[in-house]
């Protein structure tokens, strides 16, 4: 089974084909940071046009890439949402016409559960499993019971992981997307130079970087007012200590609390290597496998759009032409379930 992704949630366009939800034949990712970078942040018009000038060439040359034609593809799989409304409609728009052109199934991807399809790209995993989401905008601790049934255990309750660190970047003057740039910093620094606040640590599931941040924020400006040098090295290892501490306790407790045995790291942030490291010592330390899809299929990409519309497909799971796109689309709404259970 042959199926292509589109991917336009945010400010990538990307497409891929992949073969049985597990072989990655192409992938093509049009990124626009550089666009984006002189306003410190993604402009969502500017995404959205930008978008719609580049989403057929990406498309053809997915196709091209990969050496399939349409004939040779057995659906197409686009992400339908969270993400910028007018970004996801270009992308989905470009499915529904291809979809109504070429008589292709067609299937609307959660981009949290695309995030974590992308672990399924050349590793065999099998549900259940735990998921640990960390990117730009989203922060999700998730047990997943079955393919594609998630049951979430915490979640941010301010600033996702990614967001951070591209505000601490912004505070430091590192260009967007910050994450990148800090992690490169962080790995010269001293990552005891500054005691900033661990919140939440060893407590339930959910995640707070709002007090941390602030907390840098202050130390700049004290600094800035005393006239005195910071290392920006110091600061970023500092910073992303505080960040791994927590995101490895809470990933370790989860495992702990739910007796699964392997969790998967996703999205922009599972892409940061003092995550990496930190959480393998852990895993190898309290005996879980810890599965990182590769660093370039962290971030945002159509191959994991393509992995997860494959084995939805296979599934049976199918949208018609009447799909929609939804900025805030939740898993629940887009499992088709009134609520999604959760522990605490
Ligand atoms: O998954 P993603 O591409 O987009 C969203 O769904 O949000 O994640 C982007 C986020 C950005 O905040 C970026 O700064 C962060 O992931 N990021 C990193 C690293 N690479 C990307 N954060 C820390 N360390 C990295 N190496
Ligand atoms: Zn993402």
């Amino acid at each position: 089974m042959k199926v292509l992704g589109i991917e336009t949630s945010c400010d990538e366009t990307a497409a891929a084909v992949v073969a049985d939800g597990r072989v990655l034949l192409s992938q093509v990712i049009a990124s626009q940071v550089a666009v984006h970078a002189r306003f410190g942040g993604v402009v969502p018009e500017v995404a959205s046009r930008r978008h719609a000038q580049m989403v057929t060439e990406v498309i053809a040359q997915a196709l091209a890439e990969a050496r399939v034609d349409w004939q040779d593809l057995d659906g197409i799989a686009v992400t339908c949402g969270p993400g910028l409304l007018g970004a996801l409609l270009v992308g989905l728009s470009a499915a529904k016409g291809l979809a109504l052109a070429t008589g292709l199934p067609l299937v609307g991807v959660h981009h949290i559960a695309s995030h974590v399809a992308a672990a399924f790209l050349g590793t065999e995993l099998a549900p259940p499993l735990l998921a640990l989401v960390v990117s730009g905008g989203h922060t999700e601790l998730l047990d997943v019971t079955a393919p594609f049934h998630f049951r979430r255990l915490g979640g941010t309750l301010d600033d996702a992981a990614g967001e951070a660190y591209d505000k601490v970047a912004r505070l430091l003057g590192l260009a967007y997307p910050g994450g990148p740039k800090v992690d490169a910093q962080a790995a010269g620094g001293n990552p005891a130079a500054y005691a900033w606040p661990r919140s939440l640590y060893g407590e339930g599931f959910d995640f707070s970087f709002s007090g941390l941040k602030t907390a840098v924020a202050n130390e700049l400006a004290r600094a800035r007012q005393r006239g005195e040098a910071v290392s920006v090295a110091d600061v970023c290892a500092s910073f992303q200590q505080a960040v791994v501490d927590v995101l490895v306790d809470k990933a370790a407790r989860a495992v702990q609390a739910t007796g699964r045995s392997t969790l998967v790291v996703a999205g922009g942030v599972a892409a940061n290597r003092g995550l990496r490291q930190a959480l393998a010592e852990r895993a190898a330390a309290d005996g879980f496998q810890v599965v990182f899809p590769p660093p370039a299929l962290c971030t945002d990409n159509a191959a994991m759009v393509a992995a997860a519309g494959c084995r939805l497909l296979a599934s049976g799971r199918c949208d018609g032409l009447a799909l929609n796109a939804h900025a805030t689309l939740t898993l629940a709404d887009w499992q088709g379930i009134a609520e999604m259970p959760s522990i605490r």
